[in-house]
């Protein structure tokens, strides 16, 4: 593939062609703020936080979905993308709680760092804000769909695994949100709490419920470690505070994304000293059970009992 050099900042840099400006730019160590761009997946161009302007071009292009061409000039951080980027920040946060000293995410928000960075204190546009009950209906995801920003990474992610696709958008304008089928809660949807969305979420609307109130994100250390259950060796985090493993979490993005629930559900119960209660649906509620009931084994062995019943043996 051909090389293409371009001016970012004022410093040239070479990328093949069909590389975006934010690649390009991340390429040369010049930041440009993202919500909405995963690496691991298509351009999307939703959030519009990349702005960047690039004189000749109509209006500030999104650089996460703007291809490179010989000759460019980009500017990272104008005044005019400066601007831009202050706005979105500000419209987001106009309809967001401000809740930030309780919220699971604290500290580790994309939100909170670029309002932080851009000098966002507080929202200056007034009106109707979202006003969605809190879906803690599933046993290790909880949902606040009034921090979600809509930025489509959970969709997206959903969405790449095969069989899933278990959310998507939903409703139109203000009142779009991300839905599961018929917008049921998600405890009621095909979700297999492999947790990948929460790994990729932005914001707080997103959060894993085994950790919730168990330590902020400045006190625990992730380490990475390789699932052995299967030939895949998936790549997961185990959560560490004060030097004792407090969960299991799906990998943020990157080589090696986490692929399956039986992996992180088996490294909790090998790590956590604490592990999870295994819980099972039972007149339409999750109730804690035992592993033996939790895994069939209970049924194989009435059956084994019927059975040596049956031949006499
Ligand atoms: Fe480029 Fe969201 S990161 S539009």
């Amino acid at each position: 593939m051909p090389n293409v050099t371009l001016t970012i900042d004022g410093r040239q840099v070479t990328v093949p062609a069909g590389t975006t400006v934010l690649e390009a730019a991340r390429e040369a160590g010049i930041f440009i703020p993202t919500l909405c761009h995963d690496p691991l997946l298509p351009g999307w161009g939703a959030c519009r936080l990349c702005v960047v302007e690039i004189p000749g071009m109509r209006n500030l292009p999104a650089s996460c979905v703007t291809p490179v061409a010989e000759g460019m000039v980009v500017y990272t951080a104008s005044e005019a993308v400066i601007e831009a980027r202050r706005t979105i920040i500000d419209l987001l946060l106009s309809n967001h709680p401000m809740d930030c000293l309780t919220c699971e995410k604290n500290g580790d928000c994309r939100l909170q760092d670029y309002a932080f960075l851009y000098g966002v204190r507080q929202p200056s546009f007034k009106g109707e804000k979202k006003n969605y009950p809190l879906d803690d209906s599933n046993p290790y995801i909880v949902r606040d769909l009034n921090k979600c920003i809509l930025c489509g990474r959970c969709v997206r992610t959903c969405q790449a695994v095969p069989e899933r696709a278990v959310i998507d958008f939903g409703y139109r304008g203000f009142n779009t949100k991300v839905v599961t089928a018929m917008d049921t809660p998600l405890g009621d949807s095909s979700c297999v709490y492999c947790g990948r969305c929460v790994a990729v979420c932005p914001v707080g609307a997103l959060t894993y419920k085994p950790l919730a109130g168990k330590g902020r994100t400045w006190e625990v250390e992730k380490r990475p470690v390789t699932c052995t259950f299967c030939e895949s060796g998936c790549a997961f985090d185990l959560v560490v505070k004060n030097g004792r493993v407090i969960g299991v979490m799906a990998k943020e993005p990157g080589p090696g994304r986490p692929l399956c629930l039986k992996g992180r559900l088996g490294l909790e119960l090998l790590y956590v000293e604490e592990p999870l209660k295994p819980m099972l649906k039972k007149d339409g509620q999750f109730v804690p059970v035992s592993w033996a009931e939790a895994l069939g084994l209970e049924s194989i062995l009435d059956r084994m009992k019927k059975v040596e019943g049956k031949e006499g043996r």
